[in-house]
């Protein structure tokens, strides 16, 4: 099994996926801009080698792919970063990595994009996510784009509306998704390093309409459901109020969520993790 190296450790689908890396026992090269965030299990330290870079920065990550096999990148903006935009994070700073990993050698790339990435690219982060996924079908690598819908961490802002009292819906909460949890998802990723598939639309194993989800959050609560279904049109005032004035890594996140709400994000169904029990821990 050769090595793998993993962009993006830190956050929410890449620590699922180191974790999941370290149960099957593979050699990994971790990517970090902070190093000391990077918690190895106790005993997995020989198979995890910390590399601290910064993706955005060409000259941290030369030779980063020297030995490597397979490259996984989970990178990418989802939360307000001040002075970068996805075309420096999704897009740029996976692309410095799609580089090294060329000059290295390297078998396959796997990249996490969106679920309807292609037909979303009017919504800026979908754009840089997709600007990556030309250059690396471009690249003569081996690779494997996966396409998830939402995540289960996601959702916890629905929960958290719950939590203090009432939940508010677009298109009348009846947009279908299926939310996957990290494991669920970090699972997949990991079995697509020896896969021959070029891409995987992936949801978890329940699909449900937005309604759905906010009743979920309410039972788990032992709440009646509040919920109030805003009509669309102040959805776009939202949208078109709030790209003239919040600043863009603001407004990215903001109009990310707003269009999924009122999207079907109905992947194939895959794992067994249910958004219940997520919200059942989340208390
Ligand atoms: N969340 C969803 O519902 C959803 C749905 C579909 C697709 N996706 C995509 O799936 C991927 C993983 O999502 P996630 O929820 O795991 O995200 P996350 O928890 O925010 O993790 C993102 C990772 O990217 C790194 N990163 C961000 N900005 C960076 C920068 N400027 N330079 C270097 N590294 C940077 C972060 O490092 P630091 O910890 O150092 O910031 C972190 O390791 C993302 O590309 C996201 O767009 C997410």
């Amino acid at each position: 099994m050769g090595r793998i190296l993993l962009a993006g450790a830190t956050g929410y689908l890449g620590g699922h996926i180191l974790t999941k890396l370290i149960e099957d026992n593979r050699q990994v090269t971790v990517i970090a801009r902070q190093a000391g965030r990077i918690h190895p299990p106790p005993g997995s330290a020989p198979l995890v080698t910390v590399l601290p870079a910064e993706l955005t920065q060409p000259q941290s990550i030369i030779n980063c792919c020297e030995g490597i096999d397979t490259v996984i990148s989970t990178v990418g903006i989802t939360k307000p970063q001040k002075g970068l935009t996805y075309m420096d994070v999704d897009y740029q700073a996976n692309l410095n990595l799609l580089q090294e990993a060329r000059k290295s050698g390297v078998r396959k790339f796997i990249y996490i994009s969106v679920y309807k990435g292609e037909q979303l690219q009017d919504i800026a982060i979908c754009h840089a996510k997709e600007q990556f996924v030309n250059a690396l079908k471009a690249s003569g690598l081996e690779y494997c784009i996966i396409r998830p819908t939402g995540y289960f961490s996601d959702m916890a802002a629905l929960f958290n509306l719950a939590k203090k009292g009432r939940v508010y819906l677009f298109a009348k909460g009846a947009a279908k998704i299926n939310p996957i949890s990290g494991e669920d998802l970090a699972a997949a990723c990991v079995t697509a390093i020896d896969q021959d598939k070029r891409e995987i639309n992936i949801g978890g194993p329940q699909t449900m309409r937005f309604t759905q989800i906010a009743q979920t959050a309410f039972d788990v609560l032992h709440k009646k459901p509040a919920i109030t279904y805003l009509p669309e049109w102040l959805r776009k005032t939202i949208l078109r109020l709030a790209r003239i004035f919040m600043p863009a890594p603001v407004f990215g996140p903001l109009e990310f969520f707003m269009t999924v709400m009122t999207t079907d994000m109905n992947a194939p169904e895959y794992g067994q993790d249910t958004l219940k029990a997520y919200f059942e821990t989340s208390q």
